[in-house]
């Protein structure tokens, strides 16, 4: 994909330690990928919707509970994507007895022996819980090939693995759904950047995410591919575009809500998707 050449300037001489983000990028941030606004949506109408969604999730957790429902969703995408606000907005008002989040950290020594599923299976949830993932099994297609943490073996037979394995969840019972936050690279860097300079971000500013800046291209093959052979009628990828964080974690709990016939469900609350937000096909993704 080609850049506006002042982008293209800003993009080569981008310096992260700058505190200055050069204002080229910051223009271009939420229109790059294809973003269809070119606001982020207001805070006031944000807060007020979320608010009224958390509240649906109440009730479907209430729900979930009384009928013994096991709720699975993934949060995948590429670094600064907005999986851990997403998260965290989403269970912001669960119980956390009931709502478990599961952001593992690279493989011990021993885990590297196991199947490679085994770490996660421990974290699926039982009768009336929820596990939501940020990354996920998904790491061997995305961040593990790219990085040279797998093998190009192990990464063909993930590939091939995961969707029976998502199959065998599903068979089972366990409502399942898989998230990619799509976001364009001057979004991932203009995140990068704030967490460089912001004393309350900087934790999540990690080498791999240094390391990430260059591999742009190299996630996008992994992303498509990953896309193309793991989706399925079972367990499709659920796309979302996430350059505005606020628009897509609307979306993100609404389509999780529809999954489920609660009681009390308001569906008036839930009212209809964005399809320029959610729901794409791969081949609208750049
Ligand atoms: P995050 O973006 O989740 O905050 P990082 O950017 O540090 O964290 O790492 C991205 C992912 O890569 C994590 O899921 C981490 O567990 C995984 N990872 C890091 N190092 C390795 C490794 N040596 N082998 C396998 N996975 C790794
Ligand atoms: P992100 O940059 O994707 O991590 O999202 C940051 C946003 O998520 C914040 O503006 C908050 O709404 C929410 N958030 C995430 N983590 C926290 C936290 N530890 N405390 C308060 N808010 C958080
Ligand atoms: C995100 O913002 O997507 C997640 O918090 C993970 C990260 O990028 O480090």
């Amino acid at each position: 994909m080609s850049y506006p050449s002042e982008v293209d300037a800003a993009l080569a001489a981008f310096d992260l330690d700058n505190p200055q983000f050069p204002e080229a990028l910051d223009d271009f941030q939420m229109q790059d990928g294809g973003y269809p606004y070119a606001k982020k949506l207001k805070r006031s109408k944000y807060e007020a919707r979320l608010e009224d969604l958390q509240v649906e999730l109440v009730k479907l957790q209430r729900h979930m509970r009384e009928n013994g429902q096991r709720l699975v969703a993934i949060f995948e995408g590429r670094d600064a994507a907005g999986k851990g606000g997403s998260i965290f907005n989403f269970r912001r008002y669960l119980n956390p007895r009931h709502t478990h989040v599961a952001a593992l950290a690279k493989p011990t020594e021993t885990e590297q022996g196991q199947w490679y599923f085994q770490r996660y299976v421990t974290h699926l949830p039982t009768e009336g819980n929820m596990t939501l993932f940020d990354r996920s099994w998904y790491n061997r297609a995305g961040v593990e090939p790219v990085m040279g943490f797998c093998s190009p073996e192990q990464h063909e037979q993930f590939l091939s693995e995961a969707p029976s394995f998502e199959k065998a969840l599903v068979r089972d019972g366990i409502v399942f759904v898989k998230f990619w936050l799509n976001i364009g690279r001057t979004t991932q860097i203009k995140r990068f950047h704030d967490r460089r300079h912001d004393p309350l971000k900087v934790w999540k500013l990690s080498p791999i995410d240094l390391k990430a800046l260059t591999k742009w291209d190299d996630y996008t093959k992994a992303r498509d591919e990953m896309l193309v052979r793991t989706s399925t009628d079972t367990a499709p990828w659920t796309i979302v575009r996430m350059n505005d964080k606020r628009r897509g974690r609307l979306e993100i709990i609404r389509h999780v809500l529809t999954h489920f016939d609660y009681e009390g469900r308001n569906d008036g609350i839930l009212g209809a998707p964005d399809p320029a937000i959610i729901g794409l096909d791969p081949s609208d993704l750049t």
